[in-house]
């Protein structure tokens, strides 16, 4: 059987999303069919719309930042059923591979234990699909999915899988900062507020935000940081090193380029550690001082936060019902997922911290 379905496609990199019905298989072994309740969007998915990010993988969905409620399940799933409350985990969970074995589930590389038997379909075309939540339905692994609180709501729980578990995860799985450090961050997009609200909520004593548009300031503030650098009128590293008399403790770069990865890694001090917490750009490379590192200054990658989707999503989830941590000021704006387009102009013009897709 399948279900008519609508999607936003991507069919050719650089053009506008067609958001149109396609037909979807009811999922396959260990497969579960989920309406998406709520999806946000992500700087990642506009690298693959805009063409930065190149891909041959055409027609394709995109969308990874997503909530919603189960309501299919393919055989032989366990540990999920219709009417389940659940939050996409960007990496699966396989439980298997020598990453998940040794406790890095971010890392998982379940290489073939899973081939994907649902598929997208129109007039016999196939659909490139990961989580594709730009969608109304979607098919995945169950291993892709973590079920969540039922009183959390969908359009903000749909967040946790990738800029609060990204930014946060970050700082408190990756660096692990110690209470009373000094924080910087390069970016204060969607994952970027979400390291401010991460050092916050670990005790940073400093926390400054960096940004070429100081629009974003009022989210930062929101979040928890302490100081602010307008980078398209100062020099960066210069302001941090004059705010913290010689650099910081931690710096994080959430935009994933270069330029802005190597002033993170000279805004620390002697002993600090630099964060590469934006996605490289394909072929991206920095050039570091050597004495930097000779000055025990560290330079690190995070991927997906460093997170155990399983136990991470829920501790994030309690502490936004506890109001300990910021969803709500995160979600500037919805909209349906007609209206993908105009989400992604309103994050080239700077206007949101993040648009989240609802029904
Ligand atoms: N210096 C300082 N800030 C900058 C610069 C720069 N040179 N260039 C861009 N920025 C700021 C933008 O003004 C924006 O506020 O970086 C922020 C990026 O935010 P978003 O577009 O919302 O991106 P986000 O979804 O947060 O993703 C950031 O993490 O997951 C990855 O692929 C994602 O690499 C991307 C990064
Ligand atoms: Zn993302
Ligand atoms: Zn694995």
């Amino acid at each position: 059987m399948t279900t008519s379905t609508l999607a936003a496609v991507i069919y050719k990199q650089g053009e506008p999303a067609i958001v149109e019905s396609l037909e979807l298989d009811d999922p396959g072994p260990g497969e579960v069919m989920v309406n998406i309740g709520g999806t946000g969007v992500c700087h990642s998915d506009h690298n693959v719309y805009s063409g930065y990010r190149h891909t041959d993988a055409l027609p394709a969905i995109l969308g990874h930042e997503g909530a919603g409620i189960v309501e299919k399940i393919g055989a032989d799933v366990h540990g999920l059923e219709p009417g389940d409350k659940v939050v996409f985990a960007i990496r699966p969970m396989c439980g298997r591979c020598k990453y998940c074995s040794t406790g890095r589930w971010n890392l998982c590389d379940p290489i073939s234990s899973h081939s994907p038997t649902a598929q997208f379909r129109k007039n016999g075309a196939q659909y490139h699909a990961g989580l594709a939540t730009f969608a109304e339905h979607t098919v995945v692994w169950e291993n892709n999915v973590v079920k969540v609180d039922p009183d959390v709501p969908l359009d903000r729980a749909a967040l946790v899988g990738c800029a609060v578990i990204t930014g946060v995860g970050a700082v408190v799985n990756r660096a692990k900062i110690e209470t009373g450090s000094t924080v910087a961050v390069w970016g204060c997009g969607g994952v970027g507020l979400n390291v401010i609200q991460g050092a916050h909520l670990s005790g940073a004593l400093r926390i400054i935000a960096v940004d070429t548009n100081p629009s974003k300031f009022q989210y930062a503030t929101k979040m928890g940081a302490t100081d602010t650098v307008d980078a398209s009128n100062d020099d960066a590293v210069e302001a941090i090193r004059d705010l913290t008399d010689g650099g910081v403790d931690y710096a994080f770069e959430v935009i994933g380029q270069p330029a802005t990865l190597r002033q993170a890694l000279e805004a620390t001090c002697d002993g600090g550690t630099a964060v590469l917490v934006g996605a490289a750009p394909d072929g991206g490379e920095v050039m570091i001082p050597m004495r930097h590192l000779f000055l025990d200054r560290a330079l690190i990658g995070c991927s997906a936060g460093t997170g155990s989707p399983r136990h991470d999503f829920q501790w994030l989830i309690a502490l936004y019902q506890q109001g300990r941590l910021n969803l709500d000021d995160l979600v500037t704006r919805t909209r349906p997922l007609t209206e993908v387009n105009e989400a992604f102009r309103d994050m080239e013009a700077g206007a949101v911290a993040r648009t989240v897709l609802v029904p």
